[in-house]
């Protein structure tokens, strides 16, 4: 038996509303000395009372560590799954998940519009080991069925909103066409975070996180996270995950949870000062499109509406004059710092096409030039406004 898997707590659900299970799941005061906050359990193995005898089903930190356990226990509560497993980064968690679900031969669809490191690892890792795949456009559900009719997939690869172009899928949907063909639907759902969206209830099988963002909240830790709604499937998981050794390490695992305590009331900031930067950025001169779910003109407005509590904090638009003008207003902001990332308490700007999405250029999911990207933070809203307008008007 590996540490954890039998670990007494391991599977208990915890009731209450978003809210509390933020501070309250998996985080009991600690039982030895009252902490009210889990201890960072910056250790890598544990005494055994003889061989075999372990404590609290805790041998070595990187099959189970006491931390990692109290984040973990959190995720599973926030997104309604049975098991969450907690990786070094959002790749790793990917990367183990699709290694656990797929074998050589196996085939994927996956979106025509992704954050660029899933891409690259579609493109340039699993496809070494035959695990080949195909952009689909996954908002239109009739597209995903024929796709999986003419070709049937391990699995389907959702994101939605998507980075960077803020495209809704309809989960419910896909999900049904996922059952229909024996696929098994995966949500990467980090820019909505499980404050806004619970995938597992709509019928996905499995939810991966970049914990670095949203959940973590102050752009100080990188990690990962896999929520799954089958127990078997978390088995299966934390076997490879201890097998392949990505884990998230204690102070890590501590940072996030000690983020995902107020993530309910970040995102609410976040959400409303996106919607003024949309409102804005939708009248500005200089401004020729702007993608926000929230915006009643985006085509996913209504699906984003029935499936998630909000519309986030995530802004993408285009800009008059192409892709030098769009390089130059990414320079000029004061307050929105510019750089990679998002889902931190501070906002960010950047130009997906040079930056975070340079690793699909040439590639079906290419993304426009003249596209900015903001992570709207929790400042005054008034201060990103006038910011913005300020880096608009030249
Ligand atoms: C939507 C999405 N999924 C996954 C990842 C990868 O996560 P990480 O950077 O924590 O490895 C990112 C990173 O930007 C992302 O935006």
């Amino acid at each position: 038996m590996t540490a954890g898997a039998g670990h007494p707590d391991r599977h208990r659900r915890e009731a209450g509303g978003f809210e509390t299970l933020a501070i309250h799941a998996g985080q009991e005061p600690d039982p030895l000395t009252g902490a009210v906050v889990p201890p960072i359990y910056q250790v890598s193995t544990y005494a055994q009372d003889g061989v075999g005898g372990l404590r609290a089903g805790y041998e070595y930190s990187r099959s189970a560590n006491p931390t990692r356990t109290a984040l973990e226990e959190c995720l599973a509560a926030l997104e309604g799954g049975a098991r969450a497993l907690a990786f070094a980064s959002g790749m790793a968690a990917e990367d183990c998940l699709l290694r656990t679900v797929c074998s050589p031969g196996d085939h994927v669809l996956i979106p025509h519009d992704a954050y660029g490191g899933t891409y690259r690892l579609f493109d340039k890792v699993l496809s070494r080991w035959q695990v080949s795949y195909r952009p689909v456009h996954l908002a239109d559900a009739g597209a995903v069925r024929r796709a999986l009719a003419e070709r049937p997939a391990r699995a389907v690869w959702v994101e939605t909103p998507t980075n960077p172009l803020l495209s809704v899928v309809d989960i419910a949907a896909v999900a049904q066409a996922c059952r229909e063909a024996g696929a098994l639907l995966v949500v990467d759902n980090t820019f909505a975070s499980p404050y806004l969206q619970n995938p597992l209830a709509l019928g996905a099988d499995a939810v991966v996180h970049s914990t670095t963002k949203y959940l973590g909240g102050h752009s100080d830790v990188v990690g990962g996270a896999v929520v799954v709604s089958d127990p078997e499937l978390g088995e299966r998981l934390a076997f490879s995950q201890n097998a392949t050794g990505g884990v998230a390490a204690p102070f890590d695992a501590w940072l996030t949870l000690r983020g995902i305590r107020t993530l309910p009331v970040r995102m609410e900031r976040h959400g409303l000062n996106a919607a003024r930067v949309a409102d804005m950025l939708s009248t500005h001169p200089a401004v020729t499109g702007v993608l926000y779910p929230g915006l009643p003109g985006h085509p996913g407005h209504e699906v984003a509406a029935k499936q998630m509590r909000g519309f986030g904090g995530m802004v993408a638009f285009r800009v008059r004059g192409g892709e030098e003008v769009a390089v130059a207003v990414c320079g000029r902001t004061r307050l929105f710092t510019l750089g990679e990332s998002l889902g931190g308490v501070e906002s960010l700007i950047e130009h997906p096409a040079r930056m975070t999405h340079a690793s699909v250029a040439g590639s079906p999911l290419e993304v426009p030039g003249d596209l900015i990207r903001l992570s709207v933070g929790i400042e005054s809203g008034d201060d990103l406004l006038e910011d913005l307008r300020q880096a608009l008007a030249h």
